[in-house]
């Protein structure tokens, strides 16, 4: 299969170069896939995806993890089409799994200001679930503002705009197959 990798990438105007690599992506996602198999051996996690940005990195996740796992997703949105927080979470899109006694791990692209994933963690511990944990692909730490525990990270990166993989700017770019960032 081939994908989309070029080397500098020109979306809405704002031109975007190579920040993490397919090859680095992969490495990454076969060590993550092989944590959650350790940790969650016996438990049967449901993983619960963020739309739209997570729809690539769940899926491409989950193709590393061999113990029994389900799969769900919520769709939220705080940015709109802009490239900073509006600061507020709506629901789109709710689960449809029960969750209640089960081992959640909720899926994200980006953990940015940490307020969709605050939002998230609150809505699904009201359920009741076993336990409740969070993985990212990407961590911008020093963005971060909402208090919110994040159990495993693909990349911690500086606070860039960054495309690719699912990310989106003006919900364009999200089918490139590795990550950029906007070239300063
Ligand atoms: C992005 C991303 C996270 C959130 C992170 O979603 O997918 O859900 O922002 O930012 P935060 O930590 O500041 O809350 P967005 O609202 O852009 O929607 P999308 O997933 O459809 O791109």
């Amino acid at each position: 299969m081939s994908y989309y990798l070029p080397e500098t990438v020109d979306c809405n105007g704002e031109l975007f170069e190579i920040f993490i690599t397919k090859e680095q992506l992969e490495a990454r996602l076969l060590l993550l896939g092989k944590t959650l198999d350790k940790k969650f051996d016996g438990k049967k996690p449901i993983f619960i995806g963020v739309l739209n940005g997570a729809f690539i990195f769940l899926a491409d996740l989950m193709r590393y993890v061999s113990i029994p796992c389900e799969v769900d997703f919520m769709k939220l949105s705080s940015y709109g089409d802009e490239k900073v927080s509006s600061g507020q979470v709506t629901s789109l899109k709710e689960i449809d799994a029960k969750v209640k006694n089960r081992h959640v791990i909720l899926v994200e692209d980006i953990i940015d200001t940490g307020l969709s994933m605050k939002y998230l963690v609150d809505k699904i511990k009201g359920y009741e679930p076993e336990s409740v944990s969070v993985i990212t692909l990407l961590h911008k730490k020093e963005a971060t503002v909402h208090d919110v525990q994040v159990d495993y990270v693909g990349f911690e990166i500086p606070n860039k705009f960054v495309l690719g993989y699912g990310l989106d700017y003006a919900q364009e770019g999200r089918n490139l197959g590795q990550i950029y960032v906007l070239k300063d």
